[in-house]
C-alpha cells in the first residue's frame, strides 16, 4: 500500500494502472476511521481493480465555532485499517497541498444543501461538494463511494455528478452500526459514558417513526413530534432537528406519499449525531 501525500502523485501513480484498462475505485473520508468507512472500503475493493482512500480533514467544511481544530485524527491506526482492507494507495494531503492559495472557485448545490444539516451549518455542503470535485478531478476515479449515514450528503454529491456531468459512478453504501444502534460515527469519540448511554435514543426515535410511516402515517408532523417526544426521553440529548421528507427531494412536504427518509440531528453534549432510515408510506 502507497502513501502519497501530493496530488502530482496521485495522478502519475493512477496513469500506470489507467493505461492498462484497471478499474479506479475512490472511498473519501476524513480519517479516524471506523467500520463504517471499512464496509466501503471493502465495497470499492470488491468492484474494482484498484481502490484509493482518501484522508483529509477538509476544513473548507467546517463553520465557525465548529470542531475543526479538535477533530479526531490518528493516521498510524487508519494506515492498519486501510491495510487490512486491501487498500492499493492512501492520499493525505496537507492543507497547503489541496488548498494552496485561498480558494476562489467552489461547488455549490444549493437546493439540496438548504433544509436539514444546511439550516445549522449553511456553508457546509459547498465545502463537501468543493472537495470532493476537487478529489474526482485529482483521482478521476470510475466509482465513489459513500454512506448512506449522511444521507444529504450523498444527495448533493449525487446531484453534483449529474449536473456536471461526472464521469463517475456514485455508489452508496448502508449504514453500519453498533448493536445498540448507534451509527457508527467519528465523532462518538466526544461522548462521554452517560452521554453514549443514552444516545441509542436516536436508533429508537428513527424505529418510532419508520412504525408509524409503514402504518400509512402521512402526515409529516405527527411522525416528527413523535420521533422529537423520543428524543426528550433521553434528558442528555438536545434535538436540533426531526425530520420527514420525501426521500428524492428532501424538502418538506405537508402530505407525504411514497419513499420517506427520516433524518435527525441531536447534540450530546461536544457532540452532534445525524443518523437517518427510510420507508415507504403503505397504500391504504
Ligand atoms: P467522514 O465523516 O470521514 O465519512 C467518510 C464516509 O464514510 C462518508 O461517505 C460517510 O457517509 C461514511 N460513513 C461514516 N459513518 C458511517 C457509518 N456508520 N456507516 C456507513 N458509512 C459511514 O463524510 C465525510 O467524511 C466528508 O464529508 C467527506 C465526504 C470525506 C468530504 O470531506
Amino acid at each position: 500500500m502507497d502513501l502519497l501525500t501530493k496530488i502530482t502523485e496521485v495522478r502519475s501513480g493512477l496513469d500506470v494502472h489507467r493505461a492498462e484498462g484497471r478499474t479506479v475505485g475512490l472511498v473519501p473520508t476524513m480519517g479516524y476511521l471506523h467500520a463504517g468507512h471499512a464496509s466501503l472500503m471493502t465495497a470499492a475493493v470488491g468492484d474494482n481493480d484498484i481502490t484509493i482512500a482518501s484522508i483529509f480533514v477538509n476544513p473548507l467544511q467546517f463553520g465557525e465555532g465548529e470542531d475543526l481544530d479538535s477533530y479526531p485524527r490518528d493516521l498510524d491506526r487508519d494506515l492498519e485499517i486501510c491495510r487490512a482492507e486491501g487498500i492499493d494507495m492512501v492520499f493525505a494531503p496537507s492543507v497547503e497541498e489541496m488548498y494552496p492559495r485561498p480558494v476562489d472557485t467552489v461547488v455549490t448545490v444549493p437546493t439540496v444543501s438548504a433544509p436539514l444539516e444546511g439550516v445549522a451549518r449553511p456553508y457546509h455542503f459547498s465545502g463537501v461538494a468543493t472537495v470532493v470535485a476537487k478529489l474526482f478531478s485529482i483521482v478521476g476515479p470510475c466509482r465513489a463511494y459513500f454512506g448512506a449515514k449522511d444521507w444529504q450528503q450523498l444527495a448533493v454529491i449525487r446531484r453534483m455528478a449529474v449536473d456536471l456531468s461526472m464521469p463517475v459512478e456514485v455508489v452508496d453504501c448502508p449504514i453500519v452500526r453498533e448493536p445498540d444502534g448507534l451509527a457508527l460515527s467519528s465523532r462518538n469519540f466526544y461522548l462521554t459514558a452517560d452521554e453514549r448511554a443514552q444516545a441509542p435514543v436516536i436508533r429508537r426515535a428513527l424505529d418510532l417513526g419508520i412504525e408509524l410511516v409503514v402504518d400509512g402515517e402521512t402526515n409529516p408532523k405527527v411522525i416528527e413530534s413523535a420521533m422529537a417526544t423520543k428524543v426528550a426521553t433521553a434528558p442528555l440529548g438536545e434535538l436540533d432537528y426531526a425530520a420527514a421528507v420525501p426521500a428524492e427531494t428532501l424538502v418538506a412536504d405537508s402530505v407525504l406519499a411514497g419513499e420517506v427518509r427520516l433524518l435527525l440531528a441531536v447534540r450530546f453534549g461536544k457532540a452532534r449525531l445525524i443518523d437517518n432510515d427510510g420507508a415507504f408510506i403503505r397504500e391504504v
